[in-house]
């Protein structure tokens, strides 16, 4: 087997998730920065003017380029070759954004030190646990005022579940924000609010109790960071890399995007502690990444890149070995042997062609509509299929309707292929065929993108009539006679794609009671594609 260990394991493939503005973009903007992806700060911010209209998905459309382009950033730092995988936010979080996930290694979270754990940090959260992927956390704008750390801390341990190690510590926040203490190195990095957007930090190297901290952060300061300090050795937990690596314990870093403060510090304590490319179960066991030769699963199509033609374009994570283009490779669900085509990788705003890649990259392929998302691509004489990707639950439903009834045929092959690509997922009542179309998505934009994509691809006009229904729940009863399931008034019995039955409640105790009265039923939040 040809030497690609090395390059493999130089590579370091992440997301960054966050509430809609923790400061997710700054932080991304500013690691891209010291890679020399990008020569100015505020490229990144360029997907920021996508903060759209949800009625103009023209634009989106116009955009599209633009949001493709940054859903992957590759740069190298050091020895390191990075991957940062974009998690959309905003209204134009989507399952998207829960697929994104499930190619990272690891997760890093921001957090807005003033308002700690938000809902969307929660759902995306949830994701990483399920994968036991490390996650870290920033906790960023610490140049404005922030809660009180230790409360901070608290709320995620809580409300997370998940234990918290601090690597640094800040001194205070806000105006009084002096800068923060390294606990391991047990070093003073000072924060200037003058050094905006510098690359470098002055560290200073003073130990606590040195009288020189006095008139460096201030006598009270001082005072406030020794008991802190005492204070937190005492209380948490001690760092232990192995529980990191098991997604158990989360790094914590504290310091300020914007300014670019205990960015670089932050980077370089990651790189060390977060995995290179993580093995992935399949149906023939783990598949190491540098053992094996190339294999890699689709995770995300975006579609009509270009609507003359209606191409799409399959993203791909290499799970192992190297990718060469041209090479021949087995697509398993399509049972084909193919080249894949027009293979792109993405480097911060440019798209380019590329001839190889390796595990831990993600790769874009022209996709003429054979592909699926959580298909396996791997080498022609091999057969393994990755472990699919499941189905996260739709939050949002809407009845369908389209206004010209004589338009059945395009309707249907519109929004049935639509929802193969994974934007959206459809619904049928359960005992009766295609007539009454729900459709389930995970943001609400979601919506207009299949009114818009109907209309403009397929010809087709829709109505929409919003449904109340906000939580969903897959059977996992094999043979199970769902008619005579006992439901509440506010729950509807439904059939995904695949037939699979599966119940929409309105009100989350509705759940509860539905178990109760039926004491078989198994019920699942996610299902699988
Ligand atoms: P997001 O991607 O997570 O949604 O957040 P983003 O980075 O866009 O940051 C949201 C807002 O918070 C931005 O301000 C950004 O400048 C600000 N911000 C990010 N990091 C810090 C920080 O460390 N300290 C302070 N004080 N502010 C920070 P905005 O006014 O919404 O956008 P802009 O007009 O500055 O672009």
């Amino acid at each position: 087997m040809a030497d690609y260990t090395k390059e493999i394991e130089k590579r370091r493939t992440f997301a960054i998730i966050s509430h809609p503005d923790a400061g997710k973009t700054t932080l991304t903007e500013k690691l891209l920065l010291y890679g020399g992806a990008i020569n100015l700060a505020g490229s990144v911010k360029a997907k920021k003017t996508a903060k759209h209209a949800v009625s103009d998905w023209m634009e989106i459309e116009k955009q599209r380029g633009i949001s493709v382009t940054s859903s992957v950033m590759q740069f190298n730092y050091g020895d390191y070759c990075i991957n940062i995988l974009d998690t959309p936010g905003h209204q134009d979080f989507s399952e998207d954004t829960y697929r994104t996930l499930m190619a990272a290694d690891s997760a890093v979270m921001v957090i807005d030190a003033s308002k700690g754990v938000e809902a969307q940090t929660k759902k995306l959260f949830k994701v990483c646990v399920m994968r036991n992927i490390p996650i870290f956390t920033f906790i960023n704008k610490m140049d404005r005022e922030a809660r009180d750390t230790f409360e901070l801390l608290d709320e995620i341990e809580t409300v997370l579940g998940i234990q918290t190690c601090p690597i640094n510590w800040p001194i205070g926040s806000g105006k009084n924000f002096k800068g923060v203490y390294d606990r391991e190195t047990k070093h003073i990095s000072r924060f200037f609010a003058a050094n905006n957007g510098q690359k470098t930090v002055d560290t200073i190297e003073v130990e606590l109790g040195d009288e020189e901290l006095d008139t460096l952060i201030g006598k009270e300061n001082h005072a406030i960071l020794a008991d802190e300090i005492e204070l937190l050795d005492g209380a948490s937990s001690e760092f232990d890399l192995g529980l990191v690596r098991e997604g158990k314990l989360s790094p914590v870093f504290f310091g300020s995007a914007l300014t670019n403060f205990g960015v670089e510090t932050f980077l370089k304590h990651f790189l060390n502690m977060t995995t290179t490319p993580l093995s992935r179960r399949s149906n023939e066991g783990l598949i190491d990444p540098v053992k094996n030769e190339f294999s890699a699963f689709v995770f995300k199509i975006q579609a009509n890149m270009n609507k003359a033609h209606r191409d799409r374009v399959a993203f791909m994570r290499i799970c192992s070995g190297k990718f060469e283009a041209g090479m021949e490779v087995n697509h398993i669900q399509g049972g084909k042997k193919m080249r894949l085509s027009q293979p792109q990788q993405l480097m911060a705003q440019e798209r380019k062609i590329i001839e190889e890649a390796y595990a831990g990259d993600i790769i874009g392929v022209f996709d003429p509509g054979i592909f699926s998302i959580g298909d396996t691509i791997c080498m022609p004489d091999q057969k393994f299929a990755y472990e699919g990707i499941p189905t996260f639950s739709p939050e949002h439903f809407a009845k369908v309707r389209q206004v010209d009834t004589m338009k059945r045929k395009q309707f249907l092959k519109g929004i049935t292929q639509i929802a193969q690509e994974g934007a959206i997922q459809i619904f049928q009542e359960f005992n009766t065929g295609m007539e009454e179309i729900i459709v389930g998505v995970v943001g609400v934009l979601q919506f207009d993108v299949l009114k818009f994509r109907l209309e403009s691809e397929y010809g087709v006009e829709i109505r929409l009539e919003n449904l109340a229904f906000e939580h969903i729940r897959w059977i996992e009863n094999k043979g199970i006679d769902v008619s005579k399931l006992s439901v509440t008034s506010d729950t509807k019995k439904v059939r995904d794609m695949k037939g699979n039955p599966l119940l929409l409640f309105v009100h989350s105790w509705s759940i509860q009671t539905v178990l109760d009265r039926n004491k078989e039923l198994k019920l699942s939040e996610f299902g699988r594609e």
